[in-house]
């Protein structure tokens, strides 16, 4: 099967140039202009932008809070993230405790069947111990190279030094660890104070987890990484003083790599006061133009690496089962089909970053961080002809009632943005033609290799 892709603008991490692509049997085999061979099929990208197919940092599908399991799973959820231009979702699959790594795994390999993009697991771990910890090189055997910890959660939290001692580990396999940073004592006190004074309500939401709740818990995960000699990995970064944190760390020498959510650029903590403010619940919370200000510069300037969705949707009567109150309701909301337009018209289209930073934090970067680099995230002779065809052109608004996921909301609900994937390729398929997906279920698990490191 030969496919080629005429006319369009390549955009890279190092340039921008006119040039035509030629694939082969699913991978790149050709850069060059006015390539003239026969084809099965001819793809005219005149006018649009073609990008190595984008990484999704941070999904959560058919995930089982114990009190619900997420809208989506990944049936829908990798529907709605090819259609957004991600060819490649990071999942997070997730040992509960008393299970093992491998039983996570395991049932994670069959939550994702009949996904339609590729799909890879880092692994969230809820315990550390001798027994966990002999898991890892089995794990690391099996193509999972990343994994997560949580300061907060009841179900799911480490404590520092089993993260300390599991940095530690995670490194000399050259593994990479994320950690979901907020001071867990302090925001549940906090929630009490709240509760004691009648302050329910998704209003109080932000008010129980303020910047300085993530500050802290940045700034003890980099003191803890440091003593660990441990390369981290901030998930979601939601706050100017975290990212001081982190800057802090990096000017000592440390190895850090972060993550920011669409979320945390262009929504703030006024939507607390929506009448469907629940589907704004999601932790951290949402926070303050400063903090997306702050963010956006640090996209400018590479201090942030990659941007993923943290997609955890939950239906409006899910968001119910808390009875209103901000504390009980499940946390998390949808926005996997939604980053790459999210990105370009709020970050590239302002100004604030080049098409080329987008290229890097929505594909490159994350191959390099995780394990998937150069055989995807670059739009490179040899590499896997995951691409993804953006046609800058014209204008529309995002609504839950056309984007794929299941769920019945959607954070974005009426913003406007500017252009919108026209095509996807996953592993030279076309799978999205003209912004329909026209074949599905084709993702394959994307086996990867320990972390590239390039920011040691
Ligand atoms: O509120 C969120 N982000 N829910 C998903 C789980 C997590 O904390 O990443
Ligand atoms: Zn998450």
């Amino acid at each position: 099967m030969r496919t080629i892709i005429q006319n369009g603008t390549l955009v890279r991490s190092q340039g921008i140039e006119q040039a035509d692509l030629l694939i082969e049997n699913g991978f790149i085999k050709r850069i060059a202009s006015g390539i003239q061979e026969q084809a099965d099929e001819v793809i005219d990208a005149g006018g649009k932008l073609v990008f190595a197919g984008f990484i999704d940092t941070h999904t959560h599908f058919d995930l089982d809070l114990g009190v619900t399991v997420t809208a989506d799973n990944f049936i829908t959820g990798t529907r709605a993230a090819a259609l957004g231009g991600t060819t490649t979702v990071l999942d997070f699959a997730t040992q509960d405790r008393g299970m093992t790594m491998q039983d996570a795994l395991d049932l994670w390999h069959k939550k994702a069947e009949g996904s339609s993009c590729n799909y890879g697991f880092h692994m969230a771990i809820s315990e550390w111990d001798g027994e966990r910890a002999a898991e890892v090189e089995n794990m690391v055997a099996q193509g999972v190279t990343s994994f997560k910890m949580y300061m907060v959660y009841d179900a799911m939290r480490l404590n520092d030094g089993e993260i300390y001692a599991a940095l530690k580990h995670m490194a000399a396999l050259n593994c990479i660890s994320g950690v979901h940073c907020e001071n867990y004592d302090i925001l549940n006190e906090r929630i009490h104070e709240l509760n004691s004074i009648g302050m329910r309500s998704p209003l109080a939401h932000p008010i129980s987890r303020p910047n300085a709740v993530e500050a802290e818990a940045v700034s003890r995960l980099m003191r803890i990484g440091q003593l660990a000699k441990a390369p981290v990995w901030v998930v979601h970064l939601s706050t100017h003083e975290g990212l001081e944190e982190a800057r802090r760390a990096r000017a000592r020498g440390q190895e850090v790599y972060l993550e920011t959510c669409p979320q945390y650029l262009v929504l703030d903590d006024t939507r607390y006061g929506d009448p469907d403010a629940e589907k704004f619940i999601m932790s951290p919370p949402l926070r303050k133009s400063e903090d997306q200000d702050a963010l956006l510069s640090a996209m400018g300037s590479g201090e942030i690496d990659v941007i993923g969705t943290d997609h955890c949707s939950f239906m409006m009567s899910q968001k119910a089962l808390g009875g209103g109150e901000f504390s009980k309701t499940p946390n998390g909301g949808a926005g996997v089909q939604n980053r790459a337009q999210i990105i370009y018209t709020y970050a590239v289209r302002t100004g604030r970053i080049t098409l080329q930073q987008m290229a890097a934090m929505m594909s490159e970067n994350a191959a390099r961080m995780f394990g998937m680099y150069p055989h995807r995230g670059v739009l490179r002779e040899g590499a896997e002809a995951d691409i993804t065809i953006y046609d800058p052109t014209g204008e529309s608004k995002i609504s839950y009632r056309t984007n794929a996921h299941a769920c019945d909301n959607s954070p974005y609900e009426g913003m406007k943005v500017l252009g919108g994937v026209s095509d996807v390729l996953l592993g030279g398929q076309h799978i999205v033609k003209n912004g329909k997906l026209i074949t599905e279920g084709k993702g394959r698990f994307v086996f990867r290799k320990s972390s590239g490191r390039y920011r040691a």
